[in-house]
């Protein structure tokens, strides 16, 4: 069995990418759906096509206790995953002086963290042709005032990707690093998205994200940005020096 496994697969992009995974990856017939609502897990299992199997591996990957759910379930099912997806992240807009210590650190434990320990827990259990796509962001581009953590941690999330997919190549597996702009999910709500930049930028279906993203990943790209209007903002971002980015990205 070919399996998938995708964090934060209880909502949002997550789910979509699922769905997106049905259509373009044929082959894969086995999904493990990581998140802490196994609730939501279990929709969305409910909704697999005959022939195709789910596991709903409720944890929190932020934390080791978590880890250590994942890391017995896959030494129990000895898992062939033909494709990880890390897309369980979070954010938050504050000055980091007026944010508590909790908030800004859990988003350094899930979109750092536990990005790197699934990664590792993982890699064992995946062979020759085996795909990794991690789910970072245009705010890796440069730094986001008042999402000075959260673009931190993508910046991670991207160099990271950058990096081991270039570790991986002569093991015959590739990294994919997507980077989208806003897109409307829980994830603005949570991350108390308030901005007039960040309300002048166009928005993206996370239905769109998610197919173009399997098939970067499918085309073993290295970096996937979804539009037009974010491709040419990476691109000015990578020619400017970030002493002038910094303000021009100020949210
Ligand atoms: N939405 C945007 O505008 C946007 C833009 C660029 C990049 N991104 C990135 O895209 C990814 C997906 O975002 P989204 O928009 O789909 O967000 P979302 O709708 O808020 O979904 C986040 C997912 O992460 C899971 N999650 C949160 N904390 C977790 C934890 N401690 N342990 C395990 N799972 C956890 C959530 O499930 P549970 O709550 O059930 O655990 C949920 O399934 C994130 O990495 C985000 O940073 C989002």
């Amino acid at each position: 069995m070919r399996t998938a496994l995708i964090t934060g697969a209880s909502a949002g992009l997550g789910v979509e990418f699922v769905k997106a995974i049905l259509q373009h990856m044929p082959e894969i017939d086995s999904f493990w759906l990581v998140a802490r609502r196994k609730e939501r897990l279990e929709e969305l299992a409910a909704i697999l096509p005959d022939g195709k199997t789910a596991n709903c591996i409720a944890a929190d990957i932020s934390c080791s206790a978590g880890w250590d759910v994942l890391k017995a379930e896959l030494a129990e099912k000895n898992p062939d995953v033909a494709l990880l997806i890390n897309c369980a992240g979070v954010g938050r807009m504050d000055n980091f002086a007026d944010s508590d210590l909790e908030t800004q650190v859990n988003m350094v434990n899930l979109n750092v963290t536990g990005l790197t320990a699934v990664t590792s827990l993982v890699l064992p259990y995946m062979k020759s042709g085996a795909r990794i796509v991690n789910a970072s962001s245009i705010a890796s581009f440069c730094p986001n005032t008042k999402m000075t953590v959260y673009s931190s941690t993508k910046a991670y999330v991207s160099f990271f990707s950058r990096g081991l997919g270039l570790e991986l190549k002569a093991r015959g597996i590739s990294v994919t690093a997507v980077c989208p702009g806003p897109m409307d999910t829980e994830f603005l709500g949570i991350a108390a998205i308030k901005s007039k930049t960040f309300d002048m930028l166009p928005h993206t279906s996370p239905e769109k994200v998610a197919v173009g993203t399997i098939k970067a990943a499918v085309r073993r790209k290295a970096v996937y940005t979804p539009g037009a209007f974010f491709k040419f903002y990476r691109v000015v971002a990578k020619i400017l020096p970030q002493s002038i980015m910094v303000h021009m990205a100020k949210t």
